[in-house]
Parts: C-alpha cells; sequence; structure tokens
C-alpha cells in the first residue's frame, strides 16, 4: 500500500527520507508529489533494483547503501521520514533504529511506517484456513530466523507486540498521532501470499504508525 499525503502531511518541497527502501518504489512516487526523497537500504541488491527502475520509469531519486541503525545524515536534516515494510522488523534494536530516525527529522517533523500487524505473528503464513489458527504465543518475542545450509541465518525477523512499538517510539520522544489498521478492500478478491479476503476480512494485516517529533 502507498502512503497517502493524509498521513504524511504536506509533501510539496519537503525533504523526505524512505527507510528500508527496498527498489525504492515510495520515494519515486513521493518524487512524483513534488518532495525532495532520499532513499537509503542496507542492501546493494536491493538498490540496483531502485537504480533499474529508475532507468525504466525516469523517476530517479537519491539512492544511498546504509544501515538504519547507523544513518549517515546529519541531525534535523529531514521534514519527514517513512517506510513501508522497511528495516523495522529485522533489526534486534528497534529502539535504537527509532533513535536515529529520530535524530535526523527535524522538530515538527512526521515519522510514518507500516509493519506487519503484530497479531498475525500469532498464526501461520497460510491465506487459507491453515492460517485461521492461533499457533503462536504473541507475547513470545523470539526471532523467526531461516538457515542456510551452512547454518547461517539467511532470514531473521523480529516480533514486538503492539505495546513495545508504542512504547519504544514515545521512549525515543514520539508522539503518536494514529495507528491505522487498514481493512480489507470490499470486493478484493486477490490473493498474494499470506494475504487473502478470508484472513483480511477477520483480522488486520497491516499496522501503520503515524508519529511526530515534537515541535520545540
Ligand atoms: C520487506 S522489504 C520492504 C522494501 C520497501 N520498503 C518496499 O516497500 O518495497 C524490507 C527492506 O528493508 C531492508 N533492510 C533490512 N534491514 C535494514 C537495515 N538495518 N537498514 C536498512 N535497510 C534494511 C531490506 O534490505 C529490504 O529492502
Amino acid at each position: 500500500m502507498r502512503p497517502t499525503p493524509g498521513w504524511l502531511g504536506d509533501l510539496a518541497g519537503r525533504r523526505v527520507l524512505e527507510v528500508g527502501c527496498g527498489a525504492a518504489s515510495t520515494a519515486r512516487w513521493l518524487a512524483t508529489q513534488g518532495a525532495l526523497p532520499v532513499a537509503f537500504d542496507l542492501s546493494a541488491g536491493m538498490l540496483r533494483h531502485a537504480a533499474e527502475a529508475a532507468d525504466r520509469t525516469g523517476v530517479r531519486v537519491p539512492l544511498v547503501q546504509a544501515d538504519a541503525l547507523a544513518l549517515p545524515f546529519a541531525d534535523r536534516s529531514f521534514d519527514l521520514a517513512c517506510t513501508a515494510f522497511g528495516a523495522i522488523p529485522f533489526v534486534d534494536d528497534s529502539a535504537a533504529l527509532l533513535a536515529e530516525v529520530n535524530r535526523v527529522l527535524r522538530p515538527g517533523g512526521r515519522w510514518v511506517f507500516s509493519v506487519t500487524h503484530p497479531m498475525r505473528w500469532i498464526f501461520l503464513d497460510d491465506p487459507g484456513e491453515g492460517g485461521l489458527t492461533a499457533v503462536h504465543s504473541y507475547f513470545d518475542r523470539s526471532p523467526y530466523v531461516e538457515q542456510g545450509e551452512s547454518g547461517v541465518a539467511t532470514y531473521v525477523e523480529q516480533h514486538r507486540t503492539l505495546g513495545d512499538r508504542i512504547r519504544e517510539l514515545v521512549g525515543v520522544g514520539f508522539r503518536l498521532l494514529d495507528l491505522v489498521e487498514p481493512e480489507w478492500p470490499e470486493g478484493h478478491e486477490g490473493i498474494w501470499g499470506q494475504w487473502s479476503p478470508l484472513r483480511g476480512r477477520l483480522f488486520p494485516g497491516t499496522a501503520i504508525f503515524v508519529t511526530e517529533k515534537p515541535a520545540e
């Protein structure tokens, strides 16, 4: 889902940081809205996809390879930061990530991000009936880990409860303006990965946090 201007506030002329941008589709959309985005990701492979998409679409945004836990940007250098599912679930110390985003935002700037809704942790990633039975504890913060043959972790996803996320946001100084839980769109019958109308009509798939660094 693309962010909407309502959540992001005014965009024209705003310096926007896209966190964990992947192929940077959000940053290119922001550029078409008159914003001045900078997109970063840890993965050189994802940034190559972003560069290819820029060539294909003709919409170019600055791309930076960086870790969300150590941002190579000056204090207060952005008016807005956002991400659609980027970086946050993939770092152990998400409070440190939030502190970095807070540092590079100007006072009064917004931080808007989406994550898979924490209650999905309870269920298997199955779009059918098998994804309707609770199999994991909502309160178990052990990460989900996939390993390669050598035993090296190839994918790690962290779980935090809604309360954990809000506590971390408030702890580093953000104010929560809204917590959006989009509902399954009427008439949409598509199935994609774990997403399906069967599950989507029963419980949320995404949590969107709309937050602000208070003005001084
Ligand atoms: C699920 S993808 C979402 C990508 C993009 N936001 C989108 O809407 O398609 C998560 C992205 O977070 C990036 N990521 C994971 N850990 C990161 C970190 N510590 N710093 C920056 N990016 C990170 C991954 O490389 C990946 O591109």
